[in-house]
């Protein structure tokens, strides 16, 4: 018989082999806490399976605090996450795409220690259409009462995340982990219910063949981006780029992790301080990048080392293989490149 590993056995071993590095043993409560995680993916994956047969696509009717509608998906999606999550007793708060406030857990700091941050449902205008959508996480340490308010603790830069992660929803259904030391990859057997692991320290490819941005938006983007894609279509960085966007992030992102190459989500006209969420896209992806020898930029310095004012704040987001990444910052502080 074929020996599998599943994501819950995954992250018990890591956390095993961590603690042990620290001389302290494992609890089990990040393990169980991260089983409330691919709990509710799973939940959400079944759900997005049924699209089209059952009454579940279409507008709720609602707006979210970013006054973008509500697709009904995006509303089962929050509530899955929050009812599995919010039954584990070390969350101390839950921070959604589709809340305008966190939910906070009356819970002493003991045991409350940790925050969950997602998107429940990122690409939500690929629903309709049958094309990959995602869900995106980053967990958070609280910080004890004496070094800061649960609210501090969740406005906590991205390079103090404990682990990020995301689930792609596609031909068949993807989780991707890191807690800082290293990217893993799982692929949902669906016949038997269970996370199973494809991929450990996965590597991002030094250079890729792709760019991935909304280039409608071209028009209004500062100067420096227009000549960045400008390099990689024109043969600059060594090879003649070709261009692929999907519209739902974790779906382009996950290319950009297995492909190389570069995603870039600059700030526009319309949006000047770029369309992304810096807590529960930009973050995440940032860090699990960054364990896969990728870069993520904002374009002003590193995602990871900003500091969050506001839980929905944006960011510009830029973020790809390291050849491509170290070109776009060249250009971007004003030094040439070929
Ligand atoms: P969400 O569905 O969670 O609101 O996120 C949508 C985001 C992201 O998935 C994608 O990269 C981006 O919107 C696409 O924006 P444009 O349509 O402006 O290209
Ligand atoms: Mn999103
Ligand atoms: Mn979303």
């Amino acid at each position: 018989m074929a020996m599998i590993t599943t994501v819950q056995q995954h992250i018990l071993q890591q956390q095993q082999e961590q603690m042990k590095a620290s001389g302290r043993e494992a609890s089990g409560t990040f393990s169980w806490l991260l089983s409330g995680i691919t709990l509710a993916t799973k939940m959400i994956e079944a759900k997005i399976r049924q699209a089209g047969l059952a009454d579940v696509l279409g507008a709720a009717g609602a707006e979210n605090v970013q006054g973008e509608q509500q697709q009904k998906l995006d509303v089962y999606a929050n509530q899955a996450l929050l009812h599995c999550l919010g039954l584990r007793d070390s969350v101390a708060a839950l921070v959604s795409e589709e809340d305008e406030e966190p939910v906070t857990f009356n819970r002493d700091a003991e045991t409350g220690k940790y925050i969950i941050v997602f998107d429940p449902l990122d690409g939500s205008s690929n629903i309709d259409v049958n094309v990959n959508v995602g869900t995106i996480f980053s967990v958070l340490r609280r910080m004890p009462a004496e070094l800061g308010t649960l609210e501090e603790s969740i406005l906590q830069q991205g390079f103090r995340q404990v682990a990020a992660g995301y689930v792609v929803y596609g031909p068949s259904t993807v989780l991707v982990y890191t807690t800082g030391n290293g990217v893993h990859s799982f692929t949902l057997d669906p016949t038997i219910g269970a996370f199973v692991l494809s991929e450990e320290q996965m590597k991002m490819p030094e250079q890729g063949s792709y760019y991935s941005t909304n280039e409608a938006n071209a028009a209004t983007w500062p100067e420096e981006y227009r000549h960045y894609v400008a390099l990689l279509r024109d043969g600059g960085l060594g090879k003649t780029y070709s261009s692929r966007y999907i519209g739902s992030l974790v779906a382009d992102f996950h290319r950009t992790l297995l492909k190389g190459g570069v995603f870039l989500y600059p700030p526009t006209e319309k949006q000047a301080k770029g369309k992304l969420r810096l807590l529960y896209e930009a973050n995440p992806l940032a860090f699990i990048a960054e364990q896969a020898g990728g870069i993520a930029t904002s374009g002003a310095g590193r995602i990871l080392d900003i500091k969050p004012e506001g839980i929905h704040q944006r960011t510009p987001f830029c973020v790809g293989s390291k050849r491509e990444m170290e070109a776009l910052k060249e250009i971007l502080a004003g030094v040439a490149t070929k």
